[in-house]
């Protein structure tokens, strides 16, 4: 493939074509060798389980450039131990850690002039599936599986980037079910979030903030993202078994700790909303996104944040020690990143 003439500072949050994939079967019993694709398509059994029965799962991580030329990748046992979760939630083969994290290796090295220079706010996302293939008509899980790593090179997920976004609230959609697939990371679950996320567009907000699906009475999931707010010198984050637990979200804590802040992971009352000083979402994709102003649709409450259009205090010390660790700025006193041999 040419050279591709990106301008990295004003990536979006999108595909783009890199050179390589890498994928790995489950065949027979057994896992096979990592192989190397150059090809942007998947062959497919007209009845895979995938297509039919939605077993599929995946998982979202990065890559970053950092201030010292060298390539971090960040958690990245995390994701391999939560893609083994989803696969073991909707009754598929889960890959091996170690297996994950070389095929995290082996993508990123053969994609390397897709990882943005530093300074560009840009990073390398690292998409895993995994995808059921067997031919079934009858509702029962495959026997073969193919995991497949994809690379592309993404700025923010948010437009705003870290700025205040806006977010409306409506208990008219769930998620996610509660003993349903909310806390694993499946294709169905985003493909349920669709209409709920497209409202919130239309009406010109960034996302559409959940309530818990069971009594509506707590904050749950703000789109693909957790939701956090602070209160003085608390870190608060719902916790529910509707939402994923977020690797951003428990780096978050942490290092709310570490500032000296508490952490409150529990459920957070909707009345809440009134007190928290700072709001925001996490997650790899979103990294930190304040929230400047949530709209609740139902009832026309509005809850407002950053009066001054800027992000909160608290919020801001976080982001930047986290991106700080990611991109090789901050000491990484917890070892997250892994330092992967690129040039
Ligand atoms: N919640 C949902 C529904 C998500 O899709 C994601 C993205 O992975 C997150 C939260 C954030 O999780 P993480 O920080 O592990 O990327
Ligand atoms: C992520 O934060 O990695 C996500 O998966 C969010 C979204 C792109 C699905």
């Amino acid at each position: 493939m040419e050279i591709p003439d990106i301008k990295w500072g004003e990536l979006p949050f999108g595909y783009v074509q890199t050179d390589y994939n890498v994928r790995c079967t489950f065949k027979d019993g057994k896992w096979g060798e990592i192989e190397v694709s150059d090809s942007e398509y998947v062959p497919l059994h007209i009845a895979s389980t995938c297509l039919h029965y939605g077993q599929e799962s995946f998982e979202g991580l990065k890559a970053y450039r950092g201030v010292d030329g060298k390539v971090r990748v960040f958690r990245m046992e995390e994701n391999a131990k939560r893609f083994i979760r989803s696969a073991e939630g909707i009754s598929m083969q889960p890959l091996p850690v170690e297996k994950f994290c070389e095929m995290v290796r082996m993508v990123v090295k053969l994609n390397a002039r897709f990882i943005p220079p530093y300074g560009t706010g840009a990073s390398l996302y690292i998409r895993p599936f995994e995808l059921g293939i067997s031919p079934r008509v009858g509702v029962s899980p495959a026997t073969e599986y193919m995991v497949i790593m994809l690379v592309s090179p993404v700025g923010p997920y948010f437009k705003t980037g870290f700025k205040p976004c806006k977010v409306c609230l409506s208990r008219d959609y769930d998620r996610v079910a509660p003993k349903g697939t909310g806390s694993i990371k499946i294709g169905g679950n985003y493909a349920a979030s669709l209409v709920a996320g497209e409202k919130a567009h239309k009406l010109g907000y960034a996302v559409m903030l959940y309530m818990d699906p069971k009594e509506k009475k707590y904050l749950d999931e703000c789109g693909a993202a957790n939701f956090f707010g602070i209160k003085g010198d608390k870190y608060i984050t719902p916790d529910s078994e509707s939402i994923l637990p977020s690797i951003t979200n428990k780096s978050l804590r942490q290092l709310a700790e570490d500032m000296g802040m508490t952490v409150e992971r529990r459920h957070v009352p909707y009345e809440e909303l009134t007190e928290f000083e700072e709001t925001g979402n996490c997650g790899t994709a979103a990294v930190i996104s304040p929230i400047g102003e949530i709209h609740d649709l139902d009832n026309g409450n509005v809850f407002v944040y950053c009066k001054d259009g800027e992000p909160g205090p608290k919020s801001t010390k976080l982001y930047k020690k986290l991106i700080g660790i990611q991109y090789g700025e901050e000491k990484d006193e917890h070892g997250w990143c892994e330092i992967l041999d690129v040039e």
